[in-house]
């Protein structure tokens, strides 16, 4: 049964559901699946590979999706966003930066803006500048964030946005976390690290089906990954991964790993290329304890979906209010 709100007539999609745009991982034939599931997929457009972007959106076809970028990386090649632009697309997401100049471009270009926030300074920030719908991201997200739980940011965050359709993410892998979602105010929610773990989804075979067998107490949040791939954020920005013999040999002792950073960095490279992630971190998030298998995208959407509604349409049978009156 279809959950319509807000966000799904804003988006003009059948199931509240976006696919977060996942550096390297959402590419054009994970998105183009969550969009013909009846969801809304974005391409993760990173950090801006100009030419792996061009083959992204043609892969996606027809296909309805967006375009994520990493905004303070954006800075750095404004013209990818104009390229983009070119090619029409009915929404593009900001994460993890001012959203400043780059808001009045993708309006400009009939396109709606979708800003991700992990603070409620962002929220207010990114209403200001017109976003068309927020994307409020708690810590348990797979990938990079700040601080704040999922459970109490949203309904913040809802109450700052006032009219602006709110989405959920971090966290979030089945039906519970969508209905949960719903019921804190959010229009729907966005979807990381259980896509990942998809037919689709562009990752290695390894990385998959280590976040299969992995459990949320397997994450780490911090900055070694991106010490060792010469990639480091701004601050507040840290990312949650899983474990691994990596993370277990150098936590702790991020000043050493600087020392030996040429070394570490050129090894971690390598198990980048090769798929070694005893060496190179899996990103993902807590809700790694909900996934079990690595069916196609569609399935992920359809599984939400009915989950949440039939929790949804249960409700009143699982709990009784008592009248004291
Ligand atoms: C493998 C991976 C890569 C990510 N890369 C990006 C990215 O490039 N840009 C971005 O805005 N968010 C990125 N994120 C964060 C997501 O946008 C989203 O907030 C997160 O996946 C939601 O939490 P979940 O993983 O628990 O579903 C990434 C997340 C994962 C798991």
């Amino acid at each position: 049964m279809p959950i319509a709100t807000r966000l799904t007539q804003r988006l003009g999609v059948e199931h509240p559901i976006l696919l977060a745009p996942m550096d390297l991982v959402a590419d054009g034939r994970l998105a183009a699946a969550v969009s013909r599931a009846g969801g809304f997929g974005l391409i993760g457009g990173g950090y801006g590979d100009e030419a792996w972007l061009a083959r992204e959106m043609d892969a996606a076809g027809v296909a309805r999706v967006g375009v994520g970028f990493i905004t303070w990386s954006l800075a750095r090649q404004p013209r990818l966003l104009d390229l983009v632009l070119e090619r029409r697309p009915p929404a593009i997401m900001l994460s993890f930066g001012e959203v400043g100049s780059h808001a009045r471009k993708i309006k400009q270009a009939g396109a709606l803006l979708i800003c991700q926030v992990q603070t409620l300074a962002q929220a207010r920030d990114a209403t200001q500048n017109g976003a068309d719908i927020l994307v409020a991201q708690g810590a348990e997200a797979g990938g990079h964030g700040v601080s704040r739980g999922t459970m109490a940011l949203v309904p913040a965050v809802v109450d700052v946005a006032k009219d602006i359709p709110v989405v959920a993410a971090g966290g979030i892998g089945d039906g519970r976390g969508l209905a949960a979602a719903l019921m804190l105010g959010a229009d729907g929610v966005l979807v990381g690290t259980r896509f990942y773990a998809t037919q689709e989804a562009a990752g290695h075979a390894d990385a998959k089906n280590r976040i299969v067998s992995a459990s949320g107490d397997d994450t780490i949040r911090g900055i070694l990954f991106d010490l060792a791939r010469r990639n480091v954020w701004p601050a507040p920005y840290t990312g949650r991964v899983l474990r691994n013999a990596f993370s277990e040999r150098w936590r702790g002792r991020e000043t050493e790993l600087l020392q030996h950073q040429q070394a570490e960095a050129d090894r971690y490279a390598q198990a980048r290329t090769s798929g070694d992630f005893d060496v190179a971190a899996v990103i993902a998030g807590e809700a790694v304890d909900m996934i079990g298998d690595i069916p196609p995208a569609q399935a992920v959407v359809e599984r939400l979906v009915s989950q949440a509604a039939s929790l949804l349409a249960g409700a009143s049978n699982r709990y009784r209010l008592l009248d004291q009156s």
